[in-house]
């Protein structure tokens, strides 16, 4: 992974690393740093944590408004990521086919699948309400984040 070499990422994730630091609750980790990020990313409308039962992606801790409960893997953004196993940056959500609008606001996404030990368990999924808004380095910064969450599991 590229190291992070971006100040306001660099903080971030000093900060993501206090806040599990310590603590295996899977539930208290994702509650806490959808909150980080969704506090501390500028427009950002939307920071969400979903978990992998069976063939289907069921929501978790969010931040912002309430969201789809269930996306089938293959599905949407959060699926495709899922199931390729690849970050999927999107700046214009419109232009992807089979998005999944859960808020008709949101202009663009990014969603970092989570694998923990080779397996996928989930993904994180941020919105804005802006096109283009993630970076090639607001990407890197997610995935290093959800490396420091996977120590929760
Ligand atoms: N847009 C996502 C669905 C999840 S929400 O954005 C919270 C998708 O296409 O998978």
């Amino acid at each position: 992974m590229t190291p992070i070499t971006d100040i306001v990422w660099k903080r971030l994730l000093l900060q993501a690393e206090g806040l599990v630091s310590g603590y295996t609750n899977r539930v208290s980790n994702a509650a806490n740093l959808s909150a980080l990020l969704y506090q501390e990313l500028p427009d950002v409308s939307w920071v969400g944590f979903y978990y992998l039962e069976g063939d289907t992606l069921m929501v978790g801790a969010v931040q912002g408004k309430p969201a789809c409960v269930s996306i089938a893997l293959g599905k949407g953004l959060c699926g495709r990521a899922a199931e390729t196993g690849k970050t999927l940056r999107v700046g214009d959500v419109d232009s992807f086919d089979g998005h999944i609008v859960c808020d008709a606001e949101a202009r663009s996404e990014v969603v970092v699948p989570l694998f923990k030990a080779g397996k996928l368990v989930g993904v994180l999924d941020l919105d804005s309400t802006s096109m283009d808004r993630f970076t090639r380095q607001d990407e890197e910064g997610l995935e290093a984040l959800a490396q420091i969450y996977l120590t929760s599991f």
